[in-house]
């Protein structure tokens, strides 16, 4: 059940592809907790860890949005409040769990979180950055 590193998801830009590793293996500890049978608790603060390295990973990525003039920036903000407040809900709801923890659900959002947004959302920022850098605009 864990997610691979993929060589299309390297960018021009080496800290986020370190966060991106970072944050990858993250989200493969909290597939093997899932699979392992951990604690809704355990699970619960594996999340939260994701939460607290992705906000700050999601600001880096505005920065650079907000400097260098990226259209899709409000769109992408958007997204990632969205992906951090569904995180939030997940955490929050394990430790008030009455009944059994729903690993294909919470399964199925990290994957879709990790490889959707890189591929949805951040490919085509780093593919503009990158064509700004070559053209010397930023
Ligand atoms: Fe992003």
């Amino acid at each position: 059940m864990a997610i691979e590193w993929q060589e299309e998801w390297v960018t021009d830009d080496d800290r986020i592809d370190a966060e991106h590793i970072e944050l990858l293996s993250n989200v493969n500890d909290i597939l093997n907790l899932l699979n392992a049978g951990a604690s809704p608790i355990a699970i619960s603060s594996s999340i939260q860890m994701l939460i607290r390295k992705s906000d700050s990973h999601f600001s880096y990525e505005e920065d650079l949005m907000s400097k260098s003039d990226y259209s899709d920036a409000a769109i992408h903000h958007d997204e990632h409040q969205r992906l951090l407040c569904a995180a939030n809900i997940m955490a929050s709801d394990l430790l008030i769990i009455d009944g059994g923890i729903d690993i294909v659900g919470i399964g199925k959002f990290l994957e879709s979180w990790f490889t959707g947004h890189i591929e949805r959302d951040d490919l085509p920022f780093f593919d503009y950055l990158s064509d700004h850098k070559t053209k010397g605009i930023y």
